[in-house]
């Protein structure tokens, strides 16, 4: 063991044994020596070795230190990061709220105990509550302080990010203000203290854990599940009652002194000890040491000493549903991050806190903007990042070209424009796409001007948006283009507006648009899928400023969102995408107001396609509907606002679309989802949606 010490304050990982005597800290997960949230946290985040560039789910290294800690540095330095933070002495590490400790539970009837159990289910599930709370708190703090990232230009604040001369140290809890400290330090605090409760849960209950009767106090048994808890949600806003296992149970944490294999009563001499007398104890159920490989998650020599890490393979089975859990939670930050700040400043935001080096990797991008004109030229635009309003004045033929490498002093550190505050409005007419002329997308030609400019810039940060018409019967003849730029790494978003009076809308048989026969459709679709990017029937033109907050959302380019995120569902698009078994499901997200409900479709688009469709309530955290889909089916629902969303005039839902199993179906292929709205007040005159003909129709 190093001899590590660096101040009082900040003690790295590997110190944590040398301050064992000082006993106020009431939480030994870490003392074990192995630096276990560390580890977990590592093989949760790290780059993989070949690439070292994140595309949002992962952290580049510097950045990750300061999430994970570092102990593998020399004596003197390291640290135990944000996830460590709350077994800091700073001045007395966290409460059990911030351990899930305490809840436990033990059914005395049902175990034939004999006497009552100390804690009823629903005290226990009380002090669940209370942890659960507390880390959605943090996530909280975490996202406030993710604002000071960019400015209301979606800009770099450069101060606020630099970790590249000082680590990151992270505040007394009274002082978590976030007015100190660098904005990307408090964001990664925010969410490491809330990882750390995640990942002490598995390590302190008995979720995951197997465990043979008899059973008692001193040998709960165990639940052995390998999902994450859905009331470890951190979104959700809900009382988790409902929804948590009758015989889970976390350890009752007495203190220092009094923790064993049997509870006792509170040590009188330490601060804060509590009474575990014949509870469940944190000693019987802690897995908290091991060694475990930081790249693989593998564990070895777990223990000693504990009887659930004795136990083969628990050890291993909570540190899995650590990792597991704390990828899930990455992702429910950021599609908070992007809720909360829309996917325009959210997708900087969440590029500043995973890259080491933000103010310069996270800037350059160069669009071709292709239209179904006759007049103008395809256009290829810079711009240092997706600019919903830009991307709109480019379309309707107002070059924002802000060109290559400007701002890199102090002062101007943050690129050039920005975004601004005053929207532009998009007039349909301010477009000249007359969809009955009789052109072509020159995607060839854009793709060679992206790749060849002057000024090089890696492919995964050039993206093609084309805005044309359905009749356009030469689309077909792209898909060799198409499949190019996707092999070259090129992003392309596909919209398809109707022709005057034409509707396009919801599932529909595929020959509404003219291409040249189904197959055809599906092939350009799939290659377009296949680069990243969206393909979207636009059900009229009001849509087209939609459509480009759906490209923003999706990630203009390779580099601007990760694939596991939500996508934003916006109202009168008709969006194609894919499922496989082996991907993730495909997760949407959309709103319901005060004056609208969301009417959402969802049909496969090729015969044997099956999907399981969810659609959740995130605040909450319930799933509202649930249905297989499948045969060439379709189904719609409709979201609407609910009495507890009101404070918030918004609600929050998410749909979830994943491929279903058996049956002779297939488990991947196309499918297509569409939003409308509907107004609240519904007179059928009023009802700004035709919804005649839907087969299966939930009201949510
Ligand atoms: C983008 O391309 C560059 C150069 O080809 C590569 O090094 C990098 O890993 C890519 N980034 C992403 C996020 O794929
Ligand atoms: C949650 O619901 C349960 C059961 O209805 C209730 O006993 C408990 O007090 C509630 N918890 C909170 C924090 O409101
Ligand atoms: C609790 O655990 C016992 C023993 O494994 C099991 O028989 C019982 O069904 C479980 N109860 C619930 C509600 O899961
Ligand atoms: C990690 O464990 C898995 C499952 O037991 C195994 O397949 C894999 O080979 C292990 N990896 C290493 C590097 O030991
Ligand atoms: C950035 O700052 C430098 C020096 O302060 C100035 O010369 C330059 O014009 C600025 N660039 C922009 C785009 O504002
Ligand atoms: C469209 O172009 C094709 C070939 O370029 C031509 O044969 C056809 O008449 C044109 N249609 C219209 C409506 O202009
Ligand atoms: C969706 O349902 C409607 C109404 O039942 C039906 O007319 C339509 O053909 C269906 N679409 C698909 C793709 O099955």
């Amino acid at each position: 063991m190093q001899k590590a010490y660096t101040t009082a304050l900040l003690l790295s990982c590997v110190s944590f044994d040398h301050v064992l005597g000082f006993g106020t800290i009431n939480e030994p997960a870490i003392i074990g020596q192995h630096c276990e949230h560390e580890r977990i946290t590592r093989a949760a985040f790290a780059c993989p070795p070949d690439k070292e560039i994140s595309d949002g789910r992962c952290f580049e290294e510097l950045s990750l230190h300061q999430l994970s800690g570092r102990s593998d540095v020399y004596v003197g330095q390291g640290s135990n990061g944000a996830v460590g933070a709350p077994d800091m002495l700073d001045p007395v590490p966290e409460g059990p709220e911030a351990h899930c400790d305490n809840a436990d539970f033990l059914d005395a009837q049902l175990f034939d105990l004999g006497v009552e159990y100390p804690v009823t289910r629903q005290q226990a599930t009380k002090q669940l509550q209370i942890c659960i709370n507390h880390m959605r708190g943090r996530i909280e703090e975490g996202i406030d302080a993710a604002d000071k990232i960019v400015d209301g230009g979606a800009r770099i604040i450069a101060p606020e990010v630099d970790i590249s001369t000082l680590d990151c140290r992270f505040s007394f809890p009274a002082l978590q203000m976030h007015v100190f400290t660098r904005a990307k330090c408090s964001a990664i605090e925010g969410f490491g203290r809330a990882l750390h409760g995640i990942q002490d849960f598995y390590a302190h209950s008995n979720w995951a854990d197997d465990a043979e009767p008899p059973f008692g106090p001193n040998n709960p048994p165990g639940l052995k599940r390998i999902d994450s808890p859905v009331f470890l949600d951190l979104r959700g806003e809900n009382n988790i009652s409902e929804q948590v296992p009758h015989n889970l149970s976390t350890g009752c944490f007495g203190g220092l002194f009094t923790d064993g294999p049997v509870g006792k009563a509170g040590h009188p001499l330490e601060p804060g000890s509590i009474d575990c007398t014949g509870r469940i104890t944190h000693h019987t159920l802690n897995k908290d040491n091991g060694l475990i490989d930081q790249v693989t998650g593998n564990v070895s020599t777990p223990g000693p000493n504990t009887p659930r890490s004795d136990f083969p393979g628990n050890f291993q089975r909570a540190v899995s549903a650590a990792i597991k859990d704390s990828r899930r939670q990455w992702r429910h930050f950021r599609e908070a991050i992007r809720r909360t700040y829309g996917t325009e400043r959210g997708n900087i935001m969440i590029c500043a806190l995973v890259r080491d080096k933000p103010a310069n990797d996270c800037y350059g991008r160069r669009v071709a903007i292709l239209r179904d004109v006759m007049k103008t030229a395809n256009r290829i635009a810079e711009m240092q990042i997706p600019i919903h309003k830009w991307l709109l004045e480019e379309l309707a033929d107002k070059p924002h070209d802000e060109g290559p490498g400007e701002g890199v002093t102090e002062q101007n550190s943050t690129k050039s424009r920005g975004s601004s505050d005053d929207l532009y409005r998009l007039h349909p007419d301010d477009l000249d796409i007359d969809c009955d002329t009789n052109t072509s997308l020159d995607i060839g030609v854009a793709m060679s001007e992206l790749v060849h400019h002057s000024t090089p810039l890696p492919n995964n940060k050039t993206a093609v948006v084309a805005l044309t018409c359905a009749s356009n019967s030469d689309l077909a003849e792209q898909i060799a283009h198409v499949w190019h730029a996707g092999d070259q790494g090129i992003r392309m978003h596909f919209g398809i507006l109707p022709k005057k009076d034409q509707i396009l809308y919801g599932p529909k048989p595929r020959h509404q648009t003219a291409l040249t026969g189904k197959v055809r459709e599906e092939d350009l679709i799939t290659a377009v899928l296949r680069t990243g990017g969206t393909y979207s029937i636009l059900h009229n033109r009001e849509a087209i400023p939609r459509f480009i907050d759906h490209v923003i959302s999706r990630g203009l380019t390779q580099y601007d969102n990760a694939r596991d995120t939500a996508i934003l569902l916006p109202v009168g698009l008709s969006i194609s995408d894919y499922v496989t078994p082996e991907s993730e499901p495909r997760r949407f997200s959309f709103d319901a107001s005060y004056t609208n409900n969301a009417v959402i479709a969802v049909a496969p688009m090729i015969p044997k396609l099956a999907l399981h469709v969810t659609v959740r309530h995130v605040r909450k955290n319930t799933v509202l509907s649930e249905q297989y889909i499948g045969l060439g089916g379709n189904s719609t629902f409709v979201a609407e606002l609910d009495i507890n969303d009101v404070p918030r005039t918004d609600a929050w839902f998410e749909l979830e679309v994943a491929h279903a199993k058996g049956g002779g179906l297939v488990g991947s292929g196309l499918f297509e989802v569409s939003v409308e709205t509907e107004s609240v007040d519904t007179g059928a005159e009023n009802n700004r949606v035709h919804r005649s003909e839907k087969d299966e129709h939930d009201e949510l």
